[in-house]
C-alpha cells in the first residue's frame, strides 16, 4: 500500500471528520477502505458536550469497583447517538442508560489511590476546583474494540463508545498525581497520562477495559462524528 505524506493524510481527516482534532499522529490511511474516513458520519447532539448544569456524580462505596470519579453527561443527548448505532449494528447491544466520562477508574481508585488514604471525597474536592463539570471537550469518533471472549472463544466481545478528548481532565489527573505523591504513593504508580477518556455508546455482553488490553484511543475510531446544534 502507497502511504501519503503524513500530513495530507492528517489534513484530510482533519477535513473530513469536521471538528475532529486528531492529530499528525493518526493511525488512518485514506486509502483503506476499512478506514473510518469513507465511513458516514455519527450526528452527535453539540448540547452533549454543555454539562456546566448537569449535576455532579459521586461514586463511592465500600466494595471494589463503587468508587470512581466521573464528568456527568446529559443522558437525553446521548440516545439519539445510541439510536444510530443500533441502527447499524447487526445484533443488540446493552447500554447503561446513563452517560459520563470516567475520570479516574475504579480499579485505579481501588489499587492505587485509596492504598495511600485519598478518598473519592479527596477527588471530588480536586474536581470541584478544577471545574470539571465545566470543562469543555472534544467528540473525536466513534471508536470501536472488540475481542474474542476469554470466557467463550464463539463469541466476539464488541464495545462502541464516543472517543473524547480535553486538556483538562488530563491536568486534574495531574492534580490528583500531586496528591498521591503528597500522601506518600510512588510517582511512579499513578500516571496521569494513562487515561483514554470515552462515552460509553453500548457493548454486546459487557464492557471492555485496559484491563482487557483494549484501549479507546483514536486508534480505535470507527465512524466519524459530525456535531449538531440540533437534537437528532
Ligand atoms: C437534560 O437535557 C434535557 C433536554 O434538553 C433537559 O430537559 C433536562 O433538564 C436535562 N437534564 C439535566 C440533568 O441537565
Amino acid at each position: 500500500m502507497r502511504l501519503l505524506p503524513l500530513y495530507s493524510a492528517a489534513g484530510l481527516l482533519a477535513l473530513c471528520l469536521g471538528t475532529l482534532s486528531i492529530s499528525a499522529r493518526t493511525p488512518f490511511q485514506v486509502q483503506d477502505p476499512e478506514s473510518p474516513l469513507h465511513q458516514p458520519a455519527f450526528t452527535v447532539p453539540s448540547a452533549l458536550t454543555d454539562t456546566g448544569r448537569v449535576p455532579v456524580e459521586s461514586h463511592s462505596g465500600p466494595l471494589p469497583y463503587e468508587s470512581w470519579l466521573q464528568h456527568t453527561l446529559n443522558f437525553t443527548h446521548l440516545a439519539p447517538v445510541i439510536r444510530q448505532l443500533e441502527w447499524v449494528h447487526p445484533g443488540p447491544l446493552l447500554n447503561r442508560g446513563e452517560a459520563h466520562v470516567t475520570v479516574v477508574t475504579p480499579p485505579e481508585f481501588d489499587r492505587i489511590l485509596a492504598p495511600v488514604g485519598i478518598t473519592v471525597a479527596d477527588l471530588d474536592a480536586l474536581a470541584l476546583q478544577a471545574g470539571l463539570q465545566h470543562v469543555p471537550f472534544k467528540v473525536l469518533c466513534v471508536g470501536r474494540q472488540r475481542l474474542v471472549s476469554p470466557e467463550k472463544a464463539a463469541d466476539t466481545l464488541e464495545a462502541y463508545n464516543l472517543i473524547v478528548q480535553a486538556d483538562a481532565w488530563l491536568d486534574l489527573r495531574w492534580d490528583i498525581w500531586r496528591l498521591f505523591v503528597q500522601r506518600s504513593g510512588e510517582p511512579s504508580a499513578f500516571d496521569p497520562a494513562h487515561f483514554w477518556p470515552h462515552i460509553t455508546l453500548g457493548y454486546s455482553h459487557r464492557d471492555l477495559f485496559v484491563e482487557d488490553g483494549m484501549y479507546k484511543g483514536i486508534n480505535s475510531c470507527w465512524r466519524p462524528v459530525e456535531m449538531t446544534t440540533t437534537n437528532e
